[in-house]
């Protein structure tokens, strides 16, 4: 079996994050989307892994190299525009050959895997499974029916009016059935060749088609508020480690991770937080439920339920919360004139309180 990881398009509802860099690898729990998702997958005995890449393609490559420090052989498959997950089927066409494949959309994190979609389609091979969750507001995805069964009858793309609540969560096991279907199928009303279509055509033609109902934690990551809870989600789970330097005068309770590199001086660390490598706190409260990333500076704040990425500087700012600070943004204080001072950049959303 191979693995299909969708990696193109272009990510707007992440702005401003994703005007730099592509929403698969932005950072949760200091680590690429894109990097849990090919754990997953390598956890799960898979190393053939396509990688469907668009305008961040380089940055992708480059990120994740050809696989080998993940136990991967990665083969990076460009697509010239977001034309449509199935489009991204197309293009893979080749890299598939005849070899059933689990198609992982690269902007969804699963922190329990995949492992029982994956067990559900060994035990019984059908050319397609869903995996499904419900949700209390499935018009953003697309939607499954299943008839008593648990076959799945209809699967429609973000329906106005859902006639179920089972989102498909981003992840689909197929055999080499499905590219007769991609084949087939024309573009959506928006344009895109849709999976959805492709998998409709396979249930019009009499094909058994399957959903696994995923139990654990599934995220989109469609916008900033999704990597904030996502990075929480996933802090749950952090193996405490410090490998850089705590003075005496600082507190570290709970999982804590600090990398190598890092200096904490007269701070106040409350997990779950990771702190990257080569990062400086002084004087500061962090946590719970925050990442810092790499080469970062963060001294006389206090910061809580956030994600600081690399190279970032927090100065003097107290009750940072829910805040995602860009690669080497600047976030200092003012001092104690009632002033601000911003320089903002485009799609940026900044909310300051006034007393
Ligand atoms: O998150 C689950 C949802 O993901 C499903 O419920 C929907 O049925 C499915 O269409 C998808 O909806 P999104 O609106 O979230 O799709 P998005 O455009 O974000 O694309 C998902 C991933 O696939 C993302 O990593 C970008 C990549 N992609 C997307 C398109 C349209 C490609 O690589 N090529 C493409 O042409």
């Amino acid at each position: 079996m191979k693995a299909l990881v969708l990696a193109g398009g272009t990510g707007t509802r992440l702005r401003p994050f994703s005007h730099t860099m592509p929403k698969q690898l932005i950072p949760v729990a200091n680590k690429p989307v894109l990097v849990h998702i090919l754990q997953d997958l390598r956890a799960q005995g898979l190393t053939e892994v396509g990688i469907v890449v668009g305008g961040y393609a380089e940055d992708i490559a480059e990120a994740l190299g050809d696989g080998r420090a993940l136990g991967l052989r990665i083969t990076y498959l460009p697509q010239d525009a977001p034309r449509g997950l199935a489009h991204g089927v197309a293009v893979a066409r080749e890299f598939l050959g005849d070899d059933d494949f689990v198609m992982y959309l690269g902007d969804n994190m699963l922190p329990q895997g995949i492992g029982g979609v994956l067990d559900d389609f060994r035990a019984h091979r059908t050319p397609a499974r869903l995996a499904v969750q419900p949700v209390a507001d499935p018009r953003a995805f697309g939607v499954a029916e299943l008839d008593a069964e648990r076959r799945v009858v209809r699967v429609v793309e973000k329906p106005a009016r859902p006639r179920s609540d089972l989102a498909l969560i981003g992840v689909y096991v197929f055999t080499a059935r499905i590219h007769e279907a991609v084949a087939a199928i024309g573009p959506s009303a928006r344009g895109e060749l849709e999976i959805t279509d492709a998998v409709q055509w396979l249930i019009d033609r009499g094909h058994d088609v399957r959903a696994s109902r995923h139990t654990g934690y599934w995220r989109d990551m469609g916008s900033v508020d999704d990597m904030l809870e996502c990075n929480r989600e996933m802090l749950r789970t952090l193996v405490p480690e410090v490998a850089g330097t705590v003075d005496d005068s600082s507190r570290i309770t709970g999982a804590v991770r600090i990398g190598a590199g890092s200096r904490v001086a007269g701070s106040t660390i409350t997990g779950p937080v990771c702190i990257g490598r080569g990062t400086v706190v002084e004087g500061s409260v962090i946590g719970p439920d925050t990442a810092v990333g790499d080469g970062c500076v963060v001294t006389g704040s206090e910061v809580s339920y956030s994600i600081v990425l690399d190279a970032a500087t927090v100065d003097g700012v107290e009750g940072l919360h829910g805040s995602v600070i860009g690669r080497a943004a600047q976030v200092t204080s003012a001092g104690p004139e009632r002033r601000h001072r911003l320089m903002v950049g485009d799609h940026a959303s900044v909310r300051l309180q006034t007393t």
